[in-house]
């Protein structure tokens, strides 16, 4: 009698142990890091405002700061981030109206030791680094789990293609030394906002990370390429427990 209860209890520690790391937050570091990009944001700037599941933390805390009376123009780089925005009542401006952007806050799929990253996870590359570009400090929002020593080690490369040509250009991509495969959502090839395709390629750990988005880039068809190379000036990382900033070393 004695043991089978004391196996019952053994079993329901387990199990409550089991349960503890099943109910794991993983948004908790996506907010901390959100939360820390956001004190960095001052009255009057122009602000990109990224794409994607840790991006919208900070969309959504941003839209509280309007609320409460911060004084901010926005650039979104999706339709995504644009309608969410839009809810939260951020004033918005197209990239060819806002000029030069003061900051702007994203995420990423991957980032390196050299700040180099993987961006186009939920296929909006093309609009991210087109703000990235437009802005004077660019700060990238990652929980730990996106830090890789070599890009390319845990996801595929993103590449957005003109549909006129995207087998001539998978072909070509191929021809680069990664077998890719178009991305499709619902039986359907995936359609960006900008009315392209994406092939995803799988290059495995990329050496010179730089040198295949040259090459990349100059395939015929290709739009824009997944590799962002020194475009990350600061790194927020969220953990479980804290929040670390990081600054590119120039
Ligand atoms: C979208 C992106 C995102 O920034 C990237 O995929 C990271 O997304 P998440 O924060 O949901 O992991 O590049 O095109």
């Amino acid at each position: 009698m004695f043991a089978r209860r004391l196996t019952s209890r053994l079993l329901i520690n387990s199990l409550e142990r089991t349960n503890r790391v099943l109910v794991r937050d993983f948004d908790k570091p996506k907010q901390r890091a959100a939360q820390r990009a956001l004190e960095l944001v001052r009255d009057g700037q122009v602000i990109g405002l990224g794409t994607g599941s840790t991006a919208k933390f900070a969309i959504e805390g941003l839209g509280r700061l309007v609320q409460e009376g911060l004084t901010v123009k926005a650039v979104p780089t999706s339709i995504a981030t644009e309608d969410l925005a839009k809810q939260l009542g951020i004033p918005l401006f197209s990239l060819n109206d806002a000029g030069v952007i003061d900051i702007t806050i994203d995420g990423a799929d991957e980032v390196d030791p050299d700040f180099n990253m993987i961006k186009g996870g939920g296929g909006a590359l093309t609009r991210e680094k087109l703000v990235a570009l437009a802005s004077v400090k660019r700060v990238i929002l990652v929980d730990e789990s996106k830090l890789v020593l070599k890009l390319g080690q845990t996801r595929q490369l993103p590449v957005e293609v003109l549909p006129f040509a995207s087998s001539m250009a998978a072909r070509l991509l191929t021809d680069l030394g990664c077998p890719t495969s178009l991305r499709t959502q619902a039986g359907a090839p995936f359609v960006t906002d900008n009315g392209n395709h994406i092939l995803d390629c799988s290059f495995g750990a990329i050496d010179d990370p730089a040198e295949l988005e040259k090459r990349i880039n100059l395939v015929p068809g290709v739009v824009e390429c997944g590799l962002f190379i020194g475009i990350a000036d600061q790194l927020v990382i969220g953990f479980d427990d804290r929040v670390e900033v990081r600054d590119r070393s120039t």
